[in-house]
């Protein structure tokens, strides 16, 4: 997008993006384990089926064609708020060597886009404290705590 000047290209994932490094990026995230080409690709089919559902884009350096910055928006469909939606920010990762690029910044503006024009009333997400105000920066504010349990 013009947005990003020449160098980078954001648009969906793709099936070439798992030559592209799509897991690379992912590792700085946390533990993405040893995934095979029919893997990756069996899950992309998966998600390609839901579309609307999940939203899957990267960041491309134009000059490698490598991916630089990934995130995904889940669209929940509830019955409160009117059988209202609500995007999950999820996955979100930029690699190390081009962190502070203001990448990160777009890659989120580029999924609360996709939410507003999909419907969601809003946009929620989990992170470290760590990452907080990264997400302030983005217009996120915090709304409470987040629980876990691990199976
Ligand atoms: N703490 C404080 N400020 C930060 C942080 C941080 N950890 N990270 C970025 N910022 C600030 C930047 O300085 C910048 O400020 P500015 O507008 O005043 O210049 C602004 O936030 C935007 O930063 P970007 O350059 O767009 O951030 P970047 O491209 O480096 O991406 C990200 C940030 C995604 C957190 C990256 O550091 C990363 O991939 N980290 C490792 C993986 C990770 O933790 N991902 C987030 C998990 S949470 C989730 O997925 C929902």
């Amino acid at each position: 997008s013009s947005q990003l000047g020449p160098d980078y290209i954001l648009r969906p994932l793709q099936l070439s993006d798992y030559r592209a490094g799509v897991l690379e990026v992912l590792k700085d995230l946390t533990v993405v384990g040893d995934i095979s080409e029919e893997r990756f690709t069996e899950q992309f089919e998966f998600l390609r089926a839901r579309q609307g559902e999940y939203f899957v884009i990267v960041i491309e350096k134009a000059a490698t064609g490598n991916v630089v910055g990934v995130g995904t928006l889940l669209v929940e469909r509830k019955f409160i708020h009117e059988c209202g939606l609500v995007g999950h920010i999820e996955d979100i990762a930029v690699a190390k060597s081009e962190q502070g690029k203001r990448l990160g910044i777009k890659i989120i503006g580029a999924l609360d886009f996709i939410g507003k024009r999909v419907g969601c009333y809003k946009n929620i997400l989990d992170c470290s404290p760590h990452n907080e105000q990264f997400y302030v920066k983005c217009g996120y504010s915090n709304a409470g705590f987040e629980m876990t349990k691990r199976f």
